[in-house]
């Protein structure tokens, strides 16, 4: 690769890096995720670290340090009189290449709202591992029999399934619709789903088909990352509301701009596990249908709920149909399924229909029609209860290993349902600079201010992900991630 193109790739990197987190280890972190990524290959010659630091107007001394680091750990290898070269990493062959960032794409070619995805991303490079939030154990998942159904579906005899769709796999729409009414309580004919490609499709379509380009949209703060940038994407104006022990905390003066769109995860708000109150529930739904908002109900996890039974959904409890449930697959199934659903209010279902079929196009027919078949045989429930007992555990190990290891340095909230467990800092932490370090330490996790789109009411605190860790690695992850803590205190 030229010189001139490896530094452009340094350069597109360093732009991805935390702007809060110190110079020196932003440098470090670019280098290392370009180097895991291959976007800068075995073999490659880095520029020396004088013309780098010129050329990324940085100091030199950042450029050695930052070097030296990956030097250290084997990321890079200095051929003596020669340079400083990608080393060859026995093991990094065999691994996938983790999906490439923005390489080859020039901010300046964007347009303001393509700028404006890409400084806000938030996704994880790495998903998963010891302690990605939000993801399930895919090592788990019954894969002999997923093939099996997959398989079935894709045969000659079937090849109606491979076309585009418009309605989707009326199937799954009813095998959706009855377990909903079973673990949901949700009453819902199958016409009124449409099955979509995850849940930020569902936002999106929510988004364009809802609001206008400037209407309000109101978020939880904290909240998902991720229905705040679809819904900043589709051009709304997002509205951070704080939450309180009863969930979205609206005042009066909230309210007296209404929005169009209110966004919660009222079952098991995410990332704090807080159950929205019943009162809170009813007053919302009032609230908004007086005002005209439409409530999107993401209710992402709420079968694999440990301790209690599953709580009822706002949707279910909606006389007035101003709510729209978004049910996904990803946490009970696994993530690269891309299967989610929305549960309409009758009015909404034919618009629904035609937007995703004109904007996505339907497809997906064979694991749609797989998926249907996996739950009217009793494997979906049986696969959810195997991983609630095995996530149970894991959870309850890491709240052990944390407790023992850092006592009441922090302390912990969520967990009665999901895949992750929220840690809250007891003193002022960057815990920004604590998720950058541990990432460079191999342990992943997501800083608490993440989550929040007011950056003043921001918390430090760390949300950690316990599904997808095996049990024995649990202790290990959880006494790096502690060392890294103790050094911030
Ligand atoms: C709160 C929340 N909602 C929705 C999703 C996205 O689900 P999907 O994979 O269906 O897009 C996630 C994914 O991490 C999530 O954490």
């Amino acid at each position: 690769m030229e010189a001139h193109l490896i530094t452009e790739v340094i350069e597109q990197y360093l732009d991805r890096q935390p702007a809060a987190e110190k110079i020196r280890l932003r440098l470090y972190m670019a280098l290392r995720l370009a180097i895991l990524d291959q976007a800068l290959t075995q073999g490659t010659k880095l520029p020396p670290t004088r013309s780098l630091a010129e050329d990324l107007k940085l100091g030199r001394n950042t450029v050695v340090r930052a070097y030296e680091q990956l030097l250290v750990e084997g990321y890079l290898e200095g051929r003596v009189g020669d340079g400083t070269y990608v080393s060859d990493l026995v093991d990094l062959a065999s691994k996938p290449a983790p999906p490439r960032r923005l390489i080859g794409t020039r901010r300046e070619g964007l347009s303001r709202r393509g700028t404006m995805i890409a400084s806000n991303a938030a996704s994880s490079v790495i998903q998963h591992g010891a302690f990605m939030p939000g993801v399930p154990d895919v090592d788990l998942f019954p894969f002999s029999i997923w093939r099996r159904l997959v398989a079935k579906y894709i045969t000659p005899s079937q090849s109606n399934l491979l076309h585009y769709t418009h309605l989707g796999y009326g199937p799954l729409k009813v095998a959706l619709a009855n377990y909903l009414r079973v673990t949901r309580m949700m009453v819902v004919d199958p016409k009124q789903i449409v099955v979509i490609n995850g849940s930020h499709q569902s936002i999106d379509l929510c988004a364009r088909l809802l609001a206008d380009q400037g209407d309000r949209a109101w978020i939880e703060d904290p909240g998902y990352w991720g229905a705040r940038n679809v819904l900043r994407a589709a051009g709304l104006d997002v509205l951070p509301i704080p939450l309180d022990a009863k969930g979205l905390a609206p005042t009066l003066a909230d309210w007296e701009t209404p929005p169009r769109l209110i966004f919660t995860s009222p079952s098991s708000q995410y990332p704090t596990g807080t159950v929205m109150a019943l009162d809170r529930r009813l007053e919302l739904l009032e609230r908004a249908h007086q005002v005209g908002a439409w409530i999107i109900e993401d209710d992402y996890d709420n079968e694999l709920r440990y301790d209690e039974r599953p709580v009822a959904s706002l949707f279910g409890l909606c006389r007035k149909q101003r709510v729209i449930y978004l049910g996904t697959l990803s946490k009970v199934m696994f993530p690269g399924l891309r299967l989610a659903y929305l549960v309409l209010p009758e009015d909404l279902v034919d618009a629904f229909v035609i937007g995703n079929s004109e904007l996505y196009r339907g497809g997906r027919m064979p694991e749609q029609a797989a998926l249907a078949e996996f739950i009217d045989e009793g494997y979906f429930t049986a696969h959810i209860k195997r991983m609630r007992g095995v996530y149970q555990e894991r959870r309850d190990a890491l709240r052990c290993a944390m407790e023992s290891r850092l006592g009441d340095a922090v302390s912990v909230s969520g967990g009665h349902a999901g895949l992750q467990l929220l840690y809250r800092f007891r003193q002022p932490v960057d815990d920004a600079s604590v998720a950058a370090e541990s990432l460079a330490r191999g342990v992943v996790c997501r800083p608490l201010s993440m989550y929040y789109a007011d950056q003043q009411r921001a918390e430090p605190g760390l949300n950690l992900g316990f599904a997808a860790v095996p049990l024995k690695n649990i202790g290990p992850a959880a006494t790096t991630l502690a060392e890294v803590i103790e050094h911030h205190l």
